[in-house]
């Protein structure tokens, strides 16, 4: 594995995991296939182009779209593929599922015969605790029962049903591994630590949805990142491993930190209406993984605090997307009413 061609690698994860492997592997080659669509930023890879430019390329393609997908993997000699594209937003897919379905089923399905094709390496997943459904006790383990409950996670699950079939029925070199909540730098700010960080920074309301005692894994992307190489590098094909820090916080206690430490009052938060279909909790069962010798290095709260600092130190990177009239578009459908009601 040397040549890994990293499709969604100008989103919020894949960005972090590009820069992180070309750190790690000096010997590595990445081509970053991207659709660039509105949450995938060429500015999130500006100083990846700049520092690592003999063993960088970067392709604008859409994984839906099989003759550019195996020009790339031809072109570029490609021996790895590593999965990030996917429509990723929940609050989107309840408004428009098709792109949904279309890239995390469809596109998945393309990559997929792109490794059968050129017999690559390996392929492996990006996938999310959201396939396992709400998990009102307990901790989901990887052998879990499926219970996607939105078209973001059935999308998801379509993609990684597919993954393990192809293992099953041709013994394609695959891995999954199925991440928390990530937060850190260059996310794109519909996810809520990052548009509660910037709305803070704004005095503007954050809103939070229903009673706020949802409860989420907030794990730290770079955490997530040393997860997926560990997977890579030590994983047993045809497996799937939880990553995530293996506690929660309610969105209430991450309010709380994000507004602490933007030094904004609790007054900011504003209740409004549910998310429908609202997963009341996510947690995962993290020891499949923590046996390969991962552990993570920040806690749901450092995370939180973390991030939220990324967002008051780079006004840079947030400030032209929240101006843009794509974003204020977005944020008008999702919110005004919630927000005037
Ligand atoms: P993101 O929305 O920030 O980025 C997605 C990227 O995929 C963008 O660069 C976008 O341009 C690209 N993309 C979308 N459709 C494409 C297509 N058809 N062809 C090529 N590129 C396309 O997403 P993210 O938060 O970085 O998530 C990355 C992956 O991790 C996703 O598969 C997501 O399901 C998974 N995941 C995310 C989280 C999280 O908390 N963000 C947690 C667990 C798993
Ligand atoms: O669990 C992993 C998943 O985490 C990933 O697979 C998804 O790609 C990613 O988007 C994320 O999904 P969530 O729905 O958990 O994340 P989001 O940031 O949208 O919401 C986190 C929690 O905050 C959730 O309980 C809903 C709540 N929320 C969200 C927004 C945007 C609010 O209360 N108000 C908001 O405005």
């Amino acid at each position: 594995m040397h040549r890994l061609m990293i499709t969604g690698g100008a989103g919020f994860i894949g960005s972090n995991f590009v820069r992180y492997v070309l750190e790690k592997y000096s010997d590595y080659f990445v081509v970053v296939y991207d659709k660039l669509t509105y949450a995938g930023r060429m500015e999130n890879l500006q100083d990846v182009e700049d520092d690592f430019s003999s063993r960088y390329a970067f392709v604008k393609g859409d994984i839906c779209d099989a003759l550019t997908v195996e020009a790339t993997v031809q072109k570029y000699e490609i021996d790895t593929i590593i999965n990030f594209a996917a429509e990723t937003h929940v609050d989107r897919s309840l408004m428009e599922p098709g792109s949904f379905i279309q890239t995390d089923v469809y596109g998945t399905f393309v990559l997929l015969e792109a490794t059968k094709k050129f017999h690559l390496e390996r392929y492996h997943q990006i996938s999310t605790d959201e396939v396992y459904g709400q998990v009102l006790a307990g901790r989901s383990t990887e052998s879990d029962i499926l219970d996607p409950r939105s078209p973001y996670s059935a999308s998801k699950t379509g993609g990684d049903l597919m993954v393990l079939a192809y293992y099953a029925s041709w013994g394609l070199p695959v891995t999954i591994t199925r991440g928390s909540n990530n937060i850190g730098p260059y996310q794109y700010p519909e996810k809520v630590v990052p548009l509660f960080a910037t709305n803070a920074i704004d005095d503007q309301p954050l809103p939070v949805y229903g009673d706020g005692k949802q409860m989420r894994d907030y794990q730290y992307v770079l955490d997530h990142c040393e997860g997926i190489d560990v997977v890579l590098h030590k994983g047993e094909l045809g497996e799937i491993y939880n990553v995530g820090t293996g506690e929660e916080l309610t969105n209430l206690e991450m309010t709380q930190i994000v507004l602490a430490t933007v030094g904004k009052p609790e007054s900011l938060i504003k209740h409004v209406e549910d998310r429908p279909g609202h997963d009341r909790r996510y947690a995962l069962d993290v020891s499949k993984l923590r046996g390969l010798g991962w552990e993570p290095h920040h806690t749901c709260a450092q995370a939180v605090e973390k991030t939220t600092r990324w967002y008051m130190e780079n006004e840079w990177w947030w400030r032209p997307i929240k101006n843009g009239d794509l974003y204020k578009s977005y944020y008008a459908q999702q919110y005004e009413k919630r927000l005037r009601a």
